[in-house]
């Protein structure tokens, strides 16, 4: 979109001991260092590991944000971690509503939208994932179940990016055709600048589900394309910078 730059942003899912993920974080920056993409760069590591990285990366442009994070402040809620607590230690982003935490622990769009509230209360960049099913596009459902989660899932006075993952381009190969994915980018885009005017406008909105440096230029090229939410690929550095190189 004109006037925005591109995020790619690399969600390293549940993968990885600290010392990978420490030497992952280090190519990363070296290799954005000597060859600096046209894209910010984001990378989302398991939360035991987001403090260390988040020292080595800081201001080396790359931010480091977390996976999910509680919608209360703080209380008695074993084993969760509240949007406050990655902000203390060094995450300036949060990806919500992601399609696997919708899966494995019934996230459903009213508990995003209270993530993304309290996300936004503690200073976090919230990313939020949005995507149909392979049932729903196969019935035609895709844009009415994105626009549904759009509207449900953020809250008054949203600001933060939006990621459009189509569940069943995750971690699959697969991916939508570059006109279904412009069509749903550009409804996507409607739908926020209906409800957020200017504000929507200028509003990142990413792809994600199998993208690879093979695929991505011709992605990140479409209208309405602002970035991309790369699982698989973020793992590999080299695949990684190249996705951010064509941006
Ligand atoms: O959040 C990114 C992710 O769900 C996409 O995963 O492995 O298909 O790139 P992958």
């Amino acid at each position: 979109t004109p006037g925005i730059r591109p995020l790619i942003a690399g969600n390293w899912k549940m993968h990885g001991t600290l010392r990978e993920a420490a030497a992952l974080a280090e190519a990363v920056r070296a290799g954005a260092a000597a060859s600096p993409p046209a894209a910010d760069l984001l990378v989302c590591p398991p939360f035991p590991h987001i403090h260390v990285l988040a020292v080595a990366l800081l201001g080396q442009g790359v931010a480091v944000g977390g996976q999910d994070c509680h919608a209360a402040a703080k209380g008695a809620h074993t084993g969760d971690v509240s949007a406050a607590m990655l902000r203390d230690i060094g995450a300036s982003h949060v990806i919500l509503g992601h399609s696997e935490r919708r899966a494995d622990h019934g996230e459903a769009d009213a508990d995003v939208r209270a993530k993304v509230a309290a996300a936004l209360a503690a200073g976090l960049v919230p990313v939020v994932c949005v995507g149909e099913t392979e049932a729903q596009r196969l019935g035609g459902e895709a844009e009415a179940v994105v626009r549904r989660q759009l509207a449900e899932s953020l809250p008054d006075g949203f600001a933060g990016i939006i990621a459009y993952e189509p569940v069943w381009a995750i971690g699959t190969g697969r991916t939508p055709t570059e006109g279904d994915i412009a069509a749903i980018h550009g409804t996507i885009r409607d739908s926020l600048a209906a409800r957020f005017g200017a504000a929507g406008q200028g509003m990142r909105i990413l792809y994600g589900g199998s993208m690879k440096p093979g695929n991505a230029k011709a992605i990140l090229a479409l209208a309405n394309v602002d970035g991309g939410l790369v699982g698989g690929a973020s793992l590999v550095a080299a695949d990684f910078l190249a996705i951010a190189a064509s941006a």
